[in-house]
């Protein structure tokens, strides 16, 4: 597994990362086997949030492997927080609550990062920043990202918060490819021309912000999983076709199509699944050519101008 730098940090990390979102409602001794698969194929970076699985991904992720300094020390973990029932709460208080809430079930003292969940409307950056400058201080969180934002909602945080901003965790796959599209279109009458983000690519790659692609393999939001999918015929059969022709199944290139962006992205898979998520790190392995992304985004049914 291959490691990226995580600018403005001292952090190196595996550049494919394990999503917990769906280890909830599996058993203690799989959720084991899955953690201690990741760390074997050189997966070290491990994504929570506060809410997923009501706290339980995060409690039974700690208790499956007897969470311990040993293991601790070969990971990074970062968790998320800032959605609640019914609302998005970026309050000072809900911060500072949602991560000690995090140390516990993780049973441990700090987190190498925090993200801020989803966009709260009613954001007041001041009390960002202290809440923030808090948990930076008391050594309980060591670097700060958001999810979901774009890039004047990150200039605002920006303005107030000193610590640098890190990681942007963003919905990214082959077919969910709106962060591209508009830059390739710029200026044209089309659908795909429309910028929904503020070219939050560009301005994460200039600000130096490593993005984390999520839901690598789902199309639409959560309606399913583009491969093996009758719905995508000419992009399974080209993904199917590269990956016999370099020895590694199909969702190897679905990720490797990813690292290939030179924005070095670090994608976070979802898979509870050990076997393919070993299918999946070989997508590091490989590196594909320009012209096999190109052939990659076509299939998808995207258009060149
Ligand atoms: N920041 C945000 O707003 C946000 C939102 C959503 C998710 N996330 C993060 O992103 C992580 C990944 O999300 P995700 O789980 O939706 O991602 P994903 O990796 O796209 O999807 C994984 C799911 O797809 C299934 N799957 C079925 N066939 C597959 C195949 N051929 N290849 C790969 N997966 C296949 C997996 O089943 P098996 O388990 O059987 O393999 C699993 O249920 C989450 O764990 C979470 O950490 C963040």
């Amino acid at each position: 597994m291959k490691t990226i730098h995580v600018a403005n940090t001292d952090l190196d990390v595996s550049e494919i990362s394990l999503g917990c979102m769906r280890i909830s409602r599996m058993d203690n001794r799989d959720i084991a086997t899955l953690i201690h698969t990741a760390l074997d194929e050189g997966v070290t970076f491990f994504d929570h949030a506060d809410i997923y699985g009501g706290g339980q991904s995060e409690a039974k992720f700690a208790e499956a492997i007897g969470m311990n300094a040993s293991l601790r020390e070969k990971m990074h973990l970062q968790s998320k927080c800032g959605i609640r029932k019914g609302m998005f709460d970026f309050s000072k208080e809900h911060i500072l609550e949602a991560v000690d809430g995090s140390l516990k079930r993780l049973q441990t003292d700090y987190l190498d990062v925090l993200l801020l969940h989803r966009p709260d409307a009613l954001v007041e950056p001041e009390e960002v920043a202290e809440a923030f400058t808090i948990l930076h201080d008391s050594g309980k969180v060591r670097y700060f990202g958001v999810s979901n934002q774009n890039p004047m909602q990150i200039e605002l945080l920006s303005k107030f918060v000193k610590q640098k901003i890190v990681f942007n965790q963003l919905q990214f796959s082959i077919t969910n490819t709106g962060m591209i599209d508009a830059g390739l279109n710029v200026n044209m009458e089309i659908d795909a021309s429309i910028d929904r983000d503020g070219s939050i690519l560009d301005y994460c790659r200039l600000k130096e912000i490593t993005i984390q692609p999520w839901s690598p393999f789902q199309y639409g939001f959560f309606e399913g999983v583009f491969l093996d999918n009758d719905k995508f015929p000419e992009l399974n059969q080209v993904i199917n076709e590269m990956a016999a022709a370099k020895g590694v199944t199909n969702p190897a290139i679905a990720i490797a199509w990813i690292l290939r962006h030179p924005a070095w992205m670090q994608p976070i898979v979802g898979t509870t699944n050990p076997q393919r998520l070993k299918d999946i790190c070989k997508a590091s392995d490989i590196t594909l050519t320009r012209q096999e992304w190109y052939q990659i985004y076509l299939a998808a049914g995207n258009k060149l101008p």
